[in-house]
């Protein structure tokens, strides 16, 4: 694996090898952090990190990542700069590009995180776009090995909006990595024909299989993993809470629907999770419509199948992984 200076935009750039490099490389670092063992690979680097939607663990992530390794981090919030207002993409790249020797970017469409990296001749990581979350699937393939020791053959089933970052990118990463994919959710909530075929022809290659269902109890049938993400992502209006709740509510996953898939599995989550009515947002949906929890209960979510918290560990593991690769070349 030689990933220097490439960007790391979405997985379907990256060859199962590498993908497979990258989590070998996440495991190390994250054996030396544990350790007390130093691994300031990128001493005396800079790093932009640009967010136009909010974060904690993507940011965290990034900054304590980048001072593990040696690095200066400089966080551009949502209102703080002069992105997309009163300057474009392209010569905001090319301004970051003179100072820092890599840049994060979480925002809106995918085209944007692309003309970044084409213009910045810096390494330009993906830390969230609406289609595309790679970094989140490094640190839950992660997670995935940890638990069942490998990738290759393991069922994972996505319930709820399949058509987003995370359904998306789930399906890109099952695909490269000879998994079992299902998306399970209505019809409309799939992701798009076009992503569905480039998964099919690398799955051609990798062995992976891809299912779509409507029905959640056959869907999760012997699943090793059952996944899902909020129902409405960041950016999108208000307005379509009241369809989301209406559709998506058959999906949301209960423990029958973890007992249904066997003993052996195992709920994750990108996080943030609405699993109770502890968060301004969870209050009005409850006042709105009466519930007290959307895509999982707070009894899967507090359960012992639940690995939530080992993945948000994991992306600061998976994302330093990302930078020491890109910027100075790393493998293990
Ligand atoms: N999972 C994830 O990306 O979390 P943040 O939005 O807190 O970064
Ligand atoms: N689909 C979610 C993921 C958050 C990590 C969003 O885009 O808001």
């Amino acid at each position: 694996m030689n990933l220097t200076n490439k960007h790391f935009l979405k997985l379907l750039d990256f060859t199962p090898a590498e993908i497979e490099g990258l989590l070998n490389l996440s495991a190390d670092l994250k054996m030396k952090k544990k350790k007390g063992i130093p691994h300031r690979m990128c001493e005396g680097k800079s790093i932009a990190l640009v967010f136009e939607k909010t974060s904690t663990r993507t940011r965290c992530a990034f900054e304590v990542a980048a001072a593990d390794l040696g690095m200066h981090p400089t966080y551009l919030d949502p209102t703080g700069s002069q992105i997309g207002k009163k300057e474009s993409i392209a010569d905001t790249a090319r301004v970051l590009g003179r100072m820092f020797d890599g840049i994060e970017y979480r925002g809106f469409g995918q085209e944007i995180v692309e003309e970044l990296a084409a213009n910045a001749g810096v390494p330009v990581w993906n830390g969230l776009t609406n289609e595309f979350h790679p970094t989140q699937i490094l640190a839950d393939f992660l997670t995935v090995r940890e638990i069942f020791g490998s990738l290759k053959g393991k069922k994972l089933v996505y319930m709820g909006d399949a058509r987003y970052n995370m359904g998306n990118s789930l399906m890109v990463g099952c695909a490269k990595m000879g998994m079992h994919f299902v998306a399970c959710a209505p019809k409309k909530y799939f992701p798009n024909q076009e992503l569905i075929n480039a998964c099919l022809s690398v799955a051609k290659e990798t062995g992976a299989t891809l299912e779509f269902i409507e029905d959640p109890m056959v869907a999760t049938r012997g699943a090793h993993v059952i996944y899902t993400d909020v129902w409405v992502s960041m950016g999108e209006p208000d307005s379509v809470w009241q369809e989301r709740i209406e559709e998506l509510s058959p999906y949301r996953v209960t423990m029958e629907l973890m007992n249904n898939a066997g003993a052996e599995c195992r709920f994750m989550h990108c996080l943030p999770a609405f699993h109770d009515l502890k968060t301004t947002i969870g209050k009005q949906i409850h006042e709105k419509f009466g519930i007290t929890c959307m895509e999982v209960t707070d009894e899967v979510f507090e359960s012992d199948r639940s690995v939530v918290f080992d993945e948000a560990e994991n992306r600061m593991h998976t994302i330093k992984a990302v930078m020491a690769a890109t910027l100075v070349g790393a493998t293990v």
